[in-house]
């Protein structure tokens, strides 16, 4: 299939295209596509990815096509097969798609037309990774080295999942921390809050993932705050050139205090803002048959 679903299916010289790619629009390239359409699919609420896929997708002359799932034949009981298989039967040249189900485009065998995965379920969102990386490339310069803990929900982050494996592959060393409730063993060695803001290079912050709980946090969110939020304490704790990231939307007073979210260590709407490059660079990339 084309397009973009996971970085599993990427070199690391393809994933380090993208992002030169991204780097480069960011500069003021530009690279135009007349003529071209594309839709974006959300079957998940958002606002970063499905308007970034947007203006990405008018900064480079295509025409973006929004669908209203709540109105559209999907609440007649219309497959997402059926529903991509009609827009590419309409003529549209990609689709962006965002779906609770894990690994939903292993239904699509067959479709021609590019097919950008906005995240599915808890297991990828390679667009975010993308940016992460992006993001941390134009702060250090590099990879590898770099000390990251991935501080939260774990368990139930795509993010999480997508960010780990790639950035393991480059050369960064990834620790995963928070509550026991949201652990997952298999994603990285644990290290405990304290010991990460003090050693590492990145704290990716989760959002708590409320959403997909199926039952209650343990813990009340004041508790959360003050035993693995990212509070002004702690953020005096962190290394002179460490940075903080989330992937937004943030839970304020619950993984982050709201006088941090955009203090000097933030690097929060610098990573909006490179999701947009990213996003250009994969779109370009599919049009181009390189992806
Ligand atoms: N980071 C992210 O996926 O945000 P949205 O859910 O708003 O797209």
């Amino acid at each position: 299939m084309r397009g973009l679903l996971t970085l599993r299916d990427l070199s690391t010289p393809e994933i380090m295209d993208i992002i030169e790619l991204a780097i480069r629009f960011k500069k003021g390239w530009t690279v135009n596509f007349p003529g071209k359409k594309m839709v974006n699919l959300f079957y998940e609420n958002s606002t970063r990815t499905q308007y970034s896929f947007q203006i990405a997708m008018i900064n480079l002359g295509i025409t973006p096509l929004s669908v209203n799932l709540a109105t559209s034949s999907v609440q007649k009981g219309e497959t997402l097969y059926d529903t991509v298989r009609t827009f590419e039967s309409l003529g549209v040249d990609g689709v962006v798609i965002r779906h609770t189900q894990d690994e939903y485009y292993r239904e699509l065998e067959g479709i021609k037309v590019p097919i950008f995965n906005g995240g599915d379920g808890k297991s990828d969102y390679p667009t975010q990774t993308l940016l992460d990386l992006m993001t941390i490339y134009e702060e250090f310069g590099r990879f590898e080295g770099l000390k990251i803990a991935l501080v939260g929900d774990i368990a139930h982050s795509r993010v999480a999942h997508g960010n780990a494996e790639v950035m393991r592959r480059l050369g960064m060393k990834v620790y995963c921390s928070g509550p026991e409730e949201f652990a997952d063993k298999d994603t990285a060695e644990y290290i405990d809050i304290e010991t990460a803001v003090k050693t590492c290079d990145i704290i990716n912050l989760l959002r708590v993932q409320f959403e997909r709980h199926q039952e209650a946090m343990k813990m009340t969110k004041e508790e959360y705050h003050q035993n693995y939020g990212m509070t002004s304490e702690r953020v005096a704790q962190m290394k002179n050139r460490a940075i903080i990231m989330h992937p937004a939307p943030i839970n304020r007073g619950i993984e982050i205090a709201s006088e941090v979210a955009e203090c000097e260590k933030s690097r929060i709407y610098r990573q909006s803002e490179n999701g947009v490059y990213v996003r250009m660079a994969v779109i370009t990339l599919a049009l181009q048959g390189k992806l």
